[in-house]
Order: structure tokens, then C-alpha cells, then sequence
């Protein structure tokens, strides 16, 4: 009797502790949710336009960087940043005003974090003199942004002894504070993670620092290598395809015609979708419906004007060499337009045409329909595609690897275009019709772009550098009306 009491009393205890601990354990698992993946939805944007340039495409879970690590960074290690300014000196398209560049979304998962989304490629930023303020055109080509500089600096940070707990949490204590619990979770869980997470990202890009591979730039990346190492861990070949941002917007205008500057992607949808999966989007039904949401806005979005007078009468005139030389590849509905033109014939550089290969597509499309989404099959083509001209003055500098700075060069021979200039100065020159790539300033913000690098040719392309200078004159005048 007296042993069963002693038990039942034993037992009481046990289920007394035993109840402790189950509270403690959900408090814990409810904190630990509520602290790491709660997700808390991004407050309302005020217009579409600044969805894309902010909104979150679901990266945050997979490719997130904590906030605060995030913001401290560029102060603690501007060494490893191209010039002062912090992320600014990298080129990134930042509106005054805006917390974030855009490009980049934040968005609370447990804790604040900042991934990227289409706009760090595909929002344009210009002014028009020196003096005037910058606008800035989502959509439009990102060619001022050092996207690889921006990973090289993340990558650089990881391996300073300084990106450590004591040293990162100092510096976010100059702006911020964060609750007591908040400290702890940054300092033994937060900051040991995103080290170890950034070097493991570091082995991922590994292909892009080989001796040899030529550096993106800006303007810039290397997309179909992007997508066969990274997406789809092919093994590494010899080839560099460094590829222009392009411009993204009135996508109605190619309903049907092949996608890409290779026409690797048949559809819009497969380019969207594939492009959003590439900046770590988690696929599922609203991933999905964004997509759409995507597609639809980027269909109808029209090219911004160009913003200095047209010689209405000369432009007039140039539309019918635009119809006698260019229509037949450029011009929706014409013939040729919106197709492949064989490598042979249209005779630009075909480095980034060879980077991608029909095992790349292979691999990539398994890779997407593992994922359980159903897309248009990517392909292997054999040259570039005509695409239309819509807002072709804020598309400089030209051509799929962006070697030919303004149209005044396009028009001439390539013996004549220009061999060394410097891109991603955001000044406009409408005389040439491209940014200023000459020139103190364009030299001290610019990249120096050699069209002697591996992949940079600035040959082919032939049309129209045999006309007469009164026909190009005004045929230059023409295409700023596009
Ligand atoms: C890191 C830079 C980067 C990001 C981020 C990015 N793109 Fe792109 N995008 C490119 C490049 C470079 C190309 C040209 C690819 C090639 O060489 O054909 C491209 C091509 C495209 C095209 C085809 C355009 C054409 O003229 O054929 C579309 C459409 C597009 N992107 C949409 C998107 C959308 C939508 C997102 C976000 C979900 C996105 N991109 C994210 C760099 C980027
Ligand atoms: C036979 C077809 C064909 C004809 C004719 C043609 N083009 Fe092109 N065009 C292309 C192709 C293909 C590309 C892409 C080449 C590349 O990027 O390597 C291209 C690219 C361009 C680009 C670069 C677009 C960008 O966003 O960088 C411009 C500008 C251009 N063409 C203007 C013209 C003009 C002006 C004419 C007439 C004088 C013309 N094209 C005639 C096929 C053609």
C-alpha cells in the first residue's frame, strides 16, 4: 500500500513536469514559429508599378537576407564595394524616398528579411541633363546595376572575421534596437546562419570567377549559365553568354513570337515563371497567380516616350525606311519579325548564343516540371531574334550583349562603332540616342566595356549602315518615336 502511494504521489509529480514541459515545448514551438516563420503580408502598394519594384515574389523563405545584417553590411565593409555610397555605388536603381532599392522586397517570415524580385534587372533609371532629376521606368532595362558586384560584395563580408556576432550586433545597435529576445536570436542563431548560408551561396557561383569567364558588368548577367549551374547544376563548359538586361514591358506586342535575345523560351509566361523560380520563389497556387498578375500588367505597360523634341517631319520620313530596311524583322506581324534570324546571317557575337544548348533545356524544363508547374518547354535555337522597338531609347546600349552604345553607332559599320566606352552612366545624349558612355563623368560612375572581351563582339547587324547620311539621319529620328 504504502509502495502504491509513494508511486501515485512519484506519479503526480512526473505528470505535474511532464505537463510543464509539454507547456514549455509548445510556448517554445509557438515562439519558434512565430519567431522564424510567421509570415506577415507586405502592406499595400500604392499602383502596380511600385509592386513590381518592391513586391515580394515569395524569395524571402529560401533566398532572404535578414534585414538588419542586410542594412549594416555596406557601413561595416565598404572596402569591398565598388566606391562610397554604399549599395548606391553598385548602380542600383534607388528612388528617392524608397527604403529599399528597387529590385529588392522585404518582407517579414518570423523576422524581416529582403530578397529580390524581377525589378533589380528591369527597372530603368535616366535623366535627361546632368542637373535634372532621375526617372525612373519599371520595366525597363536596369543598366546601371553591378548585379554580380552586389553578390561578389555579399560573398566578400562572409569571409571577414567581422561578419561576426559581436561585431554585426554593434553595428545594428547604432540603429536600431532590437527587443532583448530579438538580440539573442540574431546573435546565436541569425548571424551564424547567414554566414554559413552566403559562403554556401559563394560555392554556387563559383563557375562565374573561373580565369577566363569575362566579368557581367553592368547592365548586365550571364542567364542561360545562371540557369545551367544554378537552376539546374549541369557541369561546368567553357562558355560565357553575358546578355543586356532588356526591356520587359508591352509583352502583348510579342504574343507568340519567341521570348529571350536567342528566342530560347517560346512564351512570356515560361520566361516569367522561369525567371522568378531562378530568384528563389517557392512554387504553389499564389505563386502561380502572381505570375499571372505578372503577365497581364507587363502586357499592356507601355514604353515611356521619348522626353526631348522629334523633328516630326523628319521622323515622318524615316518611317519609310523603317519599312524598306527594318519592318520585316522588327515590326509585329511582318514576316520575319519575332523569329530567329540564323547566327550566320545576322553575324553578331555568338557567345551567348552558345552558351545555351539542348541539354540546358532538357535539364531545364525536368527541373520545372518536378516542381509540378506546367509551362511551355524551353528550346535550342541557332541565332537572335528581331524583336519589336518599343521604347528603343531607353533600351541602350544595343544588341543582346549591350556592345554598340547608342543608334548613331548601330547605323554605321562596325569598323566604326565604337570599341571602348564606358556603360551605366545614366545621362542621356540624344544626339547619338544612348547614354553618354564618353567622358569624365561617364568614366568615374561607368564600367569600362571592351568590345575586344570574349562574348562583347559589337559586329553584324549590317542594316541600314549603307544608307545615306540624310536616310539615317532620319531614320534615327524615326526610331525615337518608338
Ligand atoms: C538578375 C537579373 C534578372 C532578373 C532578376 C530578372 N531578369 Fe528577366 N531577363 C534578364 C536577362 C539578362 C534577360 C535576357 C535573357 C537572354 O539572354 O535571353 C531577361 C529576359 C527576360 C524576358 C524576355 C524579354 C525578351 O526580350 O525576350 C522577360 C519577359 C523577363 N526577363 C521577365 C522577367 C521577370 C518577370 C522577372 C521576375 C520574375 C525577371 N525577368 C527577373 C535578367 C533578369
Ligand atoms: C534580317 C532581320 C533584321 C533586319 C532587316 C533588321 N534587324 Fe535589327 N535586329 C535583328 C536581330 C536578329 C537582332 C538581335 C541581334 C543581337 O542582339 O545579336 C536585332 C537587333 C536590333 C536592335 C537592338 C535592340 C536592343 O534592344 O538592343 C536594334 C536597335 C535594331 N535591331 C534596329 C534595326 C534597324 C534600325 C533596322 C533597319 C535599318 C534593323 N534593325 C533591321 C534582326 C534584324
Amino acid at each position: 500500500m504504502a509502495a502504491m502511494k509513494k508511486k501515485s504521489k512519484h506519479g503526480k509529480w512526473w505528470k505535474a513536469l511532464l505537463g510543464v514541459i509539454v507547456v514549455l515545448g509548445l510556448w517554445g514551438g509557438f515562439v519558434g514559429w512565430y519567431k522564424f516563420f510567421r509570415e506577415e503580408p507586405q502592406p499595400p502598394f500604392e499602383s502596380e508599378a511600385k509592386r513590381f519594384m518592391y513586391g515580394s515574389l515569395g524569395a524571402e523563405n529560401d533566398r532572404g537576407l535578414p534585414y538588419w545584417i542586410w542594412l549594416v553590411l555596406p557601413r561595416m565593409f565598404p572596402e569591398y564595394l565598388p566606391g562610397p555610397g554604399g549599395y548606391k555605388s553598385l548602380g542600383m536603381v534607388w528612388e528617392p524616398g524608397e527604403e529599399l532599392p528597387a529590385g529588392f522586397s522585404k518582407k517579414t517570415i518570423g523576422f524581416p528579411r529582403v530578397a529580390n524580385n524581377c525589378a533589380a534587372c528591369h527597372t530603368a533609371s535616366v535623366r535627361t541633363a546632368e542637373n535634372a532629376p532621375t526617372q525612373f521606368y519599371p520595366a525597363g532595362p536596369a543598366h546601371t546595376s553591378n548585379v554580380q558586384a552586389y553578390f561578389r560584395f555579399l560573398f566578400a563580408t562572409a569571409h571577414d572575421p567581422r561578419f561576426n556576432a559581436d561585431d554585426i550586433m554593434r553595428e545594428i545597435s547604432l540603429v536600431y534596437r532590437l527587443p532583448w529576445f530579438d538580440r539573442q536570436l540574431y546573435r546565436y542563431i541569425i548571424i551564424p546562419f547567414t554566414k554559413k548560408a552566403l559562403l554556401k551561396q559563394e560555392k554556387q557561383f563559383a563557375w562565374m570567377n573561373r580565369p577566363g569567364i569575362p566579368d557581367w558588368g553592368v547592365g548586365r548577367d550571364d542567364p542561360m549559365n545562371l540557369t545551367k549551374y544554378f537552376m539546374t547544376e549541369l557541369p561546368y563548359d567553357n562558355s560565357t553568354g553575358n546578355a543586356d538586361f532588356p526591356s520587359v514591358w508591352n509583352l502583348q506586342a510579342r504574343a507568340g513570337q519567341s521570348m529571350n535575345w536567342d528566342g530560347a523560351t517560346p512564351a512570356a509566361r515560361s520566361v516569367i515563371i522561369d525567371s522568378a523560380l531562378g530568384l528563389g520563389a517557392r512554387p504553389g497556387e499564389p505563386f502561380l497567380q502572381r505570375m499571372k498578375e505578372l503577365e497581364a500588367w507587363l502586357s499592356t505597360l507601355a514604353p515611356p516616350a521619348y522626353p526631348y523634341p522629334v523633328n516630326k517631319q523628319l521622323a515622318a520620313t524615316g518611317k519609310h525606311f523603317y519599312a524598306q530596311y527594318c519592318a520585316e524583322c522588327h515590326e509585329p506581324g511582318q514576316a520575319r519579325a519575332g523569329k530567329v534570324i540564323a547566327i550566320e546571317e545576322i553575324g553578331t557575337d555568338r557567345e551567348r548564343l552558345d552558351t545555351w544548348t539542348q541539354a540546358g533545356a532538357d535539364a531545364a524544363n525536368a527541373k520545372v516540371k518536378s516542381m509540378g508547374i506546367d509551362r511551355i518547354p524551353m528550346v535550342k535555337t541557332n541565332g537572335y531574334v528581331g524583336e519589336p522597338l518599343d521604347g528603343l531609347w531607353l533600351r541602350a546600349p544595343y544588341l543582346h550583349n549591350g556592345s554598340v552604345p547608342n543608334l548613331h553607332d548601330l547605323l554605321e559599320s562596325p569598323a566604326k562603332r565604337t570599341k571602348i566606352f564606358y556603360r551605366g552612366y545614366d545621362v542621356y545624349d540624344p544626339k547619338n540616342v544612348g547614354f553618354i558612355t564618353q567622358g569624365e563623368s561617364a568614366q568615374r560612375e561607368g564600367w569600362r566595356f571592351d568590345t575586344a572581351v570574349r562574348g562583347n563582339g559589337n559586329q553584324g547587324h549590317l542594316y541600314g549602315t549603307d544608307l545615306s547620311a540624310f536616310k539615317k539621319a532620319a531614320l534615327l529620328e524615326y526610331l525615337k518615336t518608338l
